[in-house]
C-alpha cells in the first residue's frame, strides 16, 4: 500500500501503555481506548483489520519479518516501531511482541505493548531505519541484515540479544 505520510506526530505520553492483541496472522482482535485515540481509528475500522495498517513506510521490512520469525518461535520481540495514525502523522514506540497461550498450551494469541520511546533511543534508532531502508530500496533484505548486525555488534549485542540491546538503547 502506498501512502503519503505526514510530519505530525502524535504524543505518547510517559504514562501511556498502547495495547492491541491479534491472530496468528496478526489480525486485530483487540485494542485498548489509548490505542484508538493515537490510531485515529474507530473499533469498526480496525478490529479484524491487518497490524499492517498501521505500517508506516520509514519501517523497515527486516523489523517485521524479525519481530514475525521470533514470535512464530514463541519467543518475544521488543523492537522500536514507527506507526502510521489515520490522519497519515505518526508516533514513535518501544514495542514488546508476545504470545499468549491458553492453559492447555494451545496459541492464544499475540499481544503486543508499546511505550513511548525515549529522545536518545530516537536519536539512535531513526538514522539506523533510514540506512535500512536505503539499503532495502537497493538489495532488499539481503542489504539490510548485514546492517542491522554491524548495528547490533557495535552495541554489544547480536540477533540473540536483540531484546536486551533495544532495552539498553531505550535507556539511553
Ligand atoms: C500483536 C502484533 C502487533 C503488531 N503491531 C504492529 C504495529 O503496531 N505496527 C506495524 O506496522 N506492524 C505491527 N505488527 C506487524 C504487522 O503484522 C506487519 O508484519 C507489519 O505491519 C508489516 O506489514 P507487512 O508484513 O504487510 O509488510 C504487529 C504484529 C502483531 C502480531
Amino acid at each position: 500500500m502506498s501512502v503519503t505520510p505526514t510530519n505530525i506526530e502524535h504524543e505518547v505520553k510517559t504514562v501511556d501503555i498502547v495495547v492491541s492483541k491479534g491472530d496468528e496472522a496478526g489480525n486485530v482482535t483487540y485494542a485498548n481506548p489509548i490505542f484508538f485515540k493515537l490510531s485515529g481509528y474507530t473499533q469498526a475500522e480496525l478490529l479484524e483489520q491487518p497490524h499492517s495498517l498501521l505500517r508506516h513506510p520509514d519501517m523497515p521490512k527486516l523489523i517485521f519479518k524479525f519481530l514475525w520469525d521470533t514470535i512464530k518461535t514463541g519467543k518475544d520481540i521488543k523492537a522500536f516501531v514507527k506507526n502510521l495514525c489515520k490522519d497519515r502523522g505518526f508516533y514513535w514506540v518501544l514495542a514488546h511482541v508476545r504470545v499468549a497461550k491458553n492453559p492447555d498450551g494451545s496459541f492464544r494469541n499475540y499481544v503486543s505493548t508499546r511505550r513511548g520511546m525515549s529522545a536518545g533511543a530516537r536519536a539512535i534508532i531513526e538514522p539506523l531505519y533510514k540506512q535500512l531502508l536505503e539499503a532495502e530500496n537497493i538489495g532488499g533484505m539481503e542489504a539490510s541484515l548485514p546492517i542491522l548486525e554491524t548495528f547490533l555488534k557495535e552495541h554489544g549485542g547480536s540477533l540473540d540479544t536483540f531484546n536486551e540491546t533495544m532495552q539498553k538503547i531505550q535507556k539511553s
